[in-house]
């Protein structure tokens, strides 16, 4: 009997557990990736970055079972949690790999598709990451990475500027500067699948908008917190943290009263390329200890 019919639905405390599926903020990302990606069959698959299993549950429901996928991520707690929505979801072809793409386990022309929702701003070694996509592909095999662009939330950057300027702090603000631009634009991104033997085959770019009532409801955002206020936190001397928060709130709900709300300008793109040459380097001394490491999110 086909399988699917004899599915019955159970409401029980473990499917509801991996029923609210993903952060709202990866969902727009792997939208603008499911939109644009196009699918074939027998594929073999990697998804950098898999974190608690988007895009690729999501992409193993939609290419089924003549295809194969591969979650990679060092993130412990993150995969035993894409692990059970494996199995909530009953899926059959898709297994978690516990390990840095700056290692892929997998031999050299072996993979048809490597896919990254939001996964290049938060590789230590970028570079590496590409040499490995490139030796695991086949040749014409495809690379995606789909990202939140520089000029992230430009509105809030050029208020906290001005905020540590008037509180006579310029000397903070290339740290920030850093900050705001270690997200790539389309032309870095595209230099760095060009320099690891790629041709940018397809490339897409759309944005939105993230509203919200003031910077006190802002900065008090429970994903904001987790995402970005952790490492702005690190790039200024702890005793000025008081100091620069309290008056960066006082501007930005200034700012807020007098625009009808916090807008911040999400630039996003969705990058292909395609493999066209091998790129000689060695990876075994790239692989990074993945036990004790410190997880980091910077996004
Ligand atoms: C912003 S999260 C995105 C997660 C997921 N793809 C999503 O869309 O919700 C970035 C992910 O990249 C992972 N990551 C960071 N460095 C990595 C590396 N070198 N290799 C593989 N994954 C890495 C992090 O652990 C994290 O799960």
């Amino acid at each position: 009997m086909t399988e699917y019919l004899s599915y019955t639905f159970d409401d029980s405390e473990e499917f509801i557990n991996t029923f609210d599926e993903l952060p709202l903020w990866s969902a727009s990302f792997g939208l603008l990736l499911l939109k644009h990606l196009e699918l074939q069959p027998n594929l073999t698959v990697i998804d950098i970055g898999s974190g608690a299993g988007f895009p690729l549950t999501e992409l193993a429901g939609r290419l089924g079972n003549s295809c194969k996928l591969y979650g990679l991520d060092p993130w412990v707690n993150a995969n035993k949690r894409a692990k059970q929505k494996i199995k909530n979801y009953n899926l059959s072809n898709v297994e978690i790999i516990e390990c840095s793409a700056e290692a892929i386990p997998f031999p050299k022309n072996s993979i048809d598709l490597i896919v990254s929702n939001l996964g290049i701003n938060n590789f230590d070694n970028p570079q590496a990451v590409f040499s490995e996509c490139n030796r695991v592909l086949k040749p014409n095999g495809r690379l995606v990475l789909t990202s939140n662009l520089n000029g992230h939330w430009k509105e809030f950057y050029s208020i906290f500027y001005t905020t540590l300027k008037q509180l006579g702090k310029e000397s903070l603000i290339p740290a920030l500067k850093q900050d705001e631009e270690h997200r790539g634009t389309v032309e870095s991104i595209s230099k760095l699948f060009i320099e690891h033997g790629f041709i940018i085959s397809r490339h897409f770019e759309e944005y939105f908008e993230m509203k919200f009532l003031d910077g006190s409801a802002f900065l008090h955002h429970n994903f904001v917190k987790l995402g970005w206020l952790t490492s702005w936190l690190k790039l200024f001397p702890k005793n000025e943290l008081e100091e620069i928060f309290t008056s960066l709130e006082h501007n930005l709900n200034e700012h807020s009263a007098r625009n009808n709300g916090l807008i911040l300008s999400v630039p996003m793109a969705y990058i292909e390329g395609e493999k066209i040459k091998r790129k000689e380097t060695t990876f075994s001394n790239t692989i990074k200890k993945i036990n004790g490491t410190e997880h980091r999110t910077k996004i």
